[in-house]
């Protein structure tokens, strides 16, 4: 089978991109398929079309925007190329935080008490607004971003100006979040919509104080305690949450869960990632080597799933 890899493009995630899609070239030479590795580049489009033409399949190894977004993946939809992974309506819903809470709250899943701000809106109003509604520490996050990139967990009231701006750099809109402190859990999962399955769930223990972009992509800057050491109840009633949050974005496939773990609140979700790092340090694949498939087989299942 003829399967492209779009990888690396112009997103801030474009460092765990190339490494996402390394991981995923690697597996599908091992598997014998005929393999065309592509770095992504919006401005390249014609050059693109003529080579995702000439292939079976597209593995997306992209994350964040153009890529992550349903982007990429309407682009797919018009040449009529078939794909891995969610459709256009799940990856952008699932890469816009407010809209995603909203559907994950409508499911019931519990998720932090949030406000969203859109960069026209007066700053000082906006300051003001946050400083009346939340209680340090609380989070300041560009509504459409991942790896924590243009996060910051605000502890002063001097910090709240300058957390707003850097969110902005990366978005038109932000999302002012409470801080829900507890342990970070997540979960994977595999399934085509209906059909999903949620793998074990790991626990994240970063070596830094909070899991920031740091402690994701460095080797040895977090470790990975998979099956998490929590009670089968709270295991189960996680998963579902996972399972419900797949469902409810409309995600084909695979998507990874993220979670916390509060001592007061219980499980909150954070977000659901439709293309989950795939790189050496990544959870999705420790999840499926939990429960015996390799890195290469679940690329091979996720095709088979893709083919259903
Ligand atoms: N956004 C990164 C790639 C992840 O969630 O794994
Ligand atoms: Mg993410």
């Amino acid at each position: 089978m003829k399967v492209a890899v779009l990888y690396g493009g112009t997103s801030k995630e474009r460092e765990v991109s190339l490494s996402t899609g390394k991981g995923m070239i690697q597996a599908l030479e091992q598997l014998d398929h005929d393999v065309m590795a592509i770095d992504f580049d919006p401005n390249q489009m014609e050059q693109l079309w003529k080579q995702l033409m000439q292939v079976d399949l597209v593995l997306i190894g992209l994350h964040g925007k153009q890529g992550e977004d349903g982007t990429v993946q309407g682009m797919l939809e018009l040449m009529g190329v078939p794909y891995v992974g969610s459709g256009v309506l799940a990856s952008s819903l699932a890469m816009d935080k407010s809209k995603a809470k909203q559907v994950f709250a409508m499911h019931d899943i519990p998720v932090a008490r949030s406000q969203s701000f859109h960069y026209k809106e007066s700053r000082e109003d906006m300051i003001h607004s946050i400083k009346a509604t939340f209680t340090k520490p609380f989070v300041i996050k560009p509504n459409q971003e991942g790896s924590t990139l243009g996060l910051t967990i605000v502890e002063s009231d001097e910090q709240i100006a300058d957390a707003v701006q850097m969110a902005f750099t990366h978005d038109s809109d932000i999302i002012v979040e409470d801080y829900v402190s507890g342990r970070e859990l997540t979960v994977s999962v595999l399934g085509n919509k209906g059909d999903e399955q949620a793998l074990p769930i790991i626990e994240i223990v970063p070596k830094s104080k909070y899991y920031d972009y740091e402690s994701k992509y460095a080797e040895g800057g977090s470790e990975h305690i998979v099956p998490a050491e929590i009670s089968e109840e709270l295991t189960e009633t996680i998963q579902h949450y996972a399972n419900q949050a797949h469902r409810a974005l409309g995600c084909e496939t695979y998507s990874r869960v993220d979670f916390i773990l509060s001592e007061v609140h219980g499980p909150v979700i954070l977000e659901v990632n439709t293309l989950p790092g795939m790189t050496p340090t990544s959870l999705y694949p420790d999840a499926a080597g939990a429960v015996g498939i390799s890195y290469t087989e679940m690329v091979q299942l996720f095709i088979d799933l893709s083919l259903e």
